[in-house]
């Protein structure tokens, strides 16, 4: 492969890292593998920029910004979303990063056994699927002979899951320990020094933009929970 096609599905904090990534990182990950990688679409929970001969990272992340949609992107906008974005274009890999759902997995779900169902690979930084429906989703991987990766879900600024996989694979794991959740990390260390309130704290680092303006996944342990699911698996 001299070229590597992506779909990024999901425009948000992750979606826009990954674009601003590739726009600094395409010449070294040329330089490094012989692959060029290519956005050949993005999309939001409403709408897309697709084209087949590529767009502009940096574009995307402003056209975003500035706009709120993507469907505001000079000449290549468009209002197909969602599932449809995988059969409007010609691409190689999708990264997945859409918001986490813990109730039914949904919208990752669905677009990872499609992409999988037209041969892709898929990168993801969702939980929801692979806390829900992981040996379902690894094995309809398998199935379909395709990549499916997925360090970003659990510690991605510290990789632990190919650490584990590879550099420990001989190695039998009997326990887990760690900070899993940072949100609530900071909570409870703050709380601990300073002896404030919860409350106090918490609006603290919503202010800060530490903490969600609904913090629930966090500070009901959701998060953490389904962290732990994923690495014990
Ligand atoms: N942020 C982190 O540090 C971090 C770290 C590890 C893992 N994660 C996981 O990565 C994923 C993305 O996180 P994030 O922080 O980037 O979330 P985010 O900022 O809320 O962005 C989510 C994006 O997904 C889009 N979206 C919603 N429904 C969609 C649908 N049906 N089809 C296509 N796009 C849809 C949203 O569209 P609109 O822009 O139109 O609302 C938004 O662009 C989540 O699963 C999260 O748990 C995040």
């Amino acid at each position: 492969m001299d070229e590597c096609r992506v779909i990024i599905m999901g425009f948000g904090s992750v979606g826009q890292g990954v674009a601003n990534a590739l726009s600094m990182k395409k010449d070294l990950i040329k330089d490094k593998t012989g692959i060029a990688v290519k956005v050949v679409a993005a999309a939001d929970s409403s709408s897309s920029a697709i084209s087949q001969d590529g767009l502009d990272e940096l574009l995307l992340v402003k056209t975003k910004n500035e706009e709120g949609k993507l469907s505001a992107y000079p000449e290549f906008g468009s209002d197909v979303s969602g599932a449809d974005v995988l059969d409007a274009v010609e691409y190689d890999c999708l990264i997945e990063a859409t918001p986490t759902n813990i109730k039914d997995a949904e919208p990752a779900l669905s677009l990872t056994l499609k992409a999988f169902e037209q041969g892709k690979d898929v990168v993801t930084s969702n939980k929801g699927h692979l806390a829900l429906k992981f040996k379902e989703v690894v094995g309809a991987a398998e199935k379909a002979g395709v990549e499916f990766k997925y360090e970003a879900s659990v510690g991605g600024s510290m990789p632990i899951i190919n650490f584990t996989r590879d550099t420990l694979a001989s190695c039998e794991i009997k326990s887990i320990k760690g900070i899993l959740n940072g949100t609530t990390n900071y909570i409870l260390s703050r709380m601990t020094s300073e002896g404030s309130d919860y409350e106090v704290i918490l609006k603290e680092s919503q202010d800060l933009g530490i903490a969600e303006t609904d913090p629930t996944q966090d500070v009901e342990g959701i998060d953490a929970a389904c962290k732990t699911v994923i690495l014990a698996n």
